[in-house]
């Protein structure tokens, strides 16, 4: 693997699945592969789990591991070229990443979607330059469209945790104060549909999500509809994406918050959120404290997710 972005990048699931147990059993059988070799952490977004879990994953491999707050301590970069930079940033992205590349020999980024353009957001501007400047494999920590460190936790999760061979997991839109982007339920989707899942996603009209990313899901627009007969049920808040309500909240209704009702008419289904989560407005507090809640699973999750990313990158390095 070169790369990490997407559910692509992975190639067949059920082995990635199975490489990822191994690793959840023996986290430390590859505490060789990395040593000598550097993981560099760059965040233009704030992150607890991600950074603590890429972290780690990179220290069980052996690597040493750099952490970057590009907005605490580092020159504020322009991003755009032919801009004369006669203003507060004194520094273009399009040095500071090959200089990045320096440093280190796996960059892992996180930068949310900024909604001031759907175009760029999805284009995926910022992720694609690291990949094409800064020489060295990228692994995405979020990115403005895809959070695949996340769905492939969330998958291992799921694995661990099923009944049946063929899930019934539903993707739920539950209320926020503010606006958040696509890049979970678009790279749970993504993730969901190709491990053939029965999958549904249950949104109040308005909230349509890309089409690329819905692929073959049932769309249900009555939550309850949504959660009869529900394995898993996922609960994440987005804004809008459709047409001019891009990055817009359209709705903070709490009749979509996840509460033990609703629960009831499912199929005793788990519970599952990338957290952070606000409480009683996304889940409230019993639904989430429950013997039925895999928050805290599926955040450990993530340090398995990462260093099985990380550790196939670095057996493709020692391969070149
Ligand atoms: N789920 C997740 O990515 O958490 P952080 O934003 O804290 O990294």
């Amino acid at each position: 693997m070169k790369h990490f972005t997407c559910v692509h990048d992975i190639g067949d699931l059920e082995v990635a699945v199975k490489e990822a147990f191994e690793v959840k059993k023996t986290p430390f059988r590859w505490d060789t592969l990395g040593k000598n070799k550097t993981m560099l952490l760059i965040f233009f977004d704030s992150s607890l789990r991600t950074r603590l879990s890429t972290q780690k994953a990179a220290l069980n491999l052996g690597m040493n591991a750099i952490v970057l707050d590009v907005n605490q301590g580092a020159w504020k970069l322009e991003t755009e070229r032919g801009v004369v930079m006669d203003g507060d940033k004194p520094e273009h992205i399009l040095e500071a990443i090959p200089v990045m590349g320096c440093y280190c020999d796996v960059i892992g980024v996180r930068s949310f979607a900024r909604f001031e353009s759907k175009d760029t957001d999805y284009r995926e501007v910022l992720l694609n330059q690291f990949i094409k400047y800064s020489g060295k494999p990228v692994v995405s920590m979020e990115a403005a469209t895809r959070h695949p460190l996340q769905s492939f936790a969330d998958l291992i999760t799921i694995e661990e945790y099923k009944k049946t061979a063929r899930p019934r997991v539903v993707l739920t839109w539950a209320p926020h104060p503010r606006a958040l982007p696509q890049a979970v339920p678009n790279s749970f989707a993504e993730w969901m549909n190709a491990a053939g899942y029965d999958f549904v996603i249950t949104h109040p009209e308005g909230y349509e999500l890309d089409p690329a990313f819905v692929g073959k899901a049932t769309v249900e627009y009555d939550q309850r509809k949504a959660f009869e007969g529900a394995d898993f049920i996922y609960a994440k808040n987005w804004a809008a994406y459709a047409g001019s309500s891009y990055g817009k909240v359209l709705s903070r209704d709490r009749a979509w918050t996840v509460d033990a009702e609703k629960m009831a008419l499912t199929n005793n289904a788990y519970f599952m959120h990338c957290l952070p989560v606000r409480r009683n407005m996304i889940v409230t507090d019993d639904v989430i404290e429950s013997p039925q809640s895999l928050v805290i699973p599926e955040a450990a999750n993530r340090v398995v997710s990462a260093q099985t990313v990380i550790k196939r990158i670095l057996s493709t390095e020692i391969a070149i």
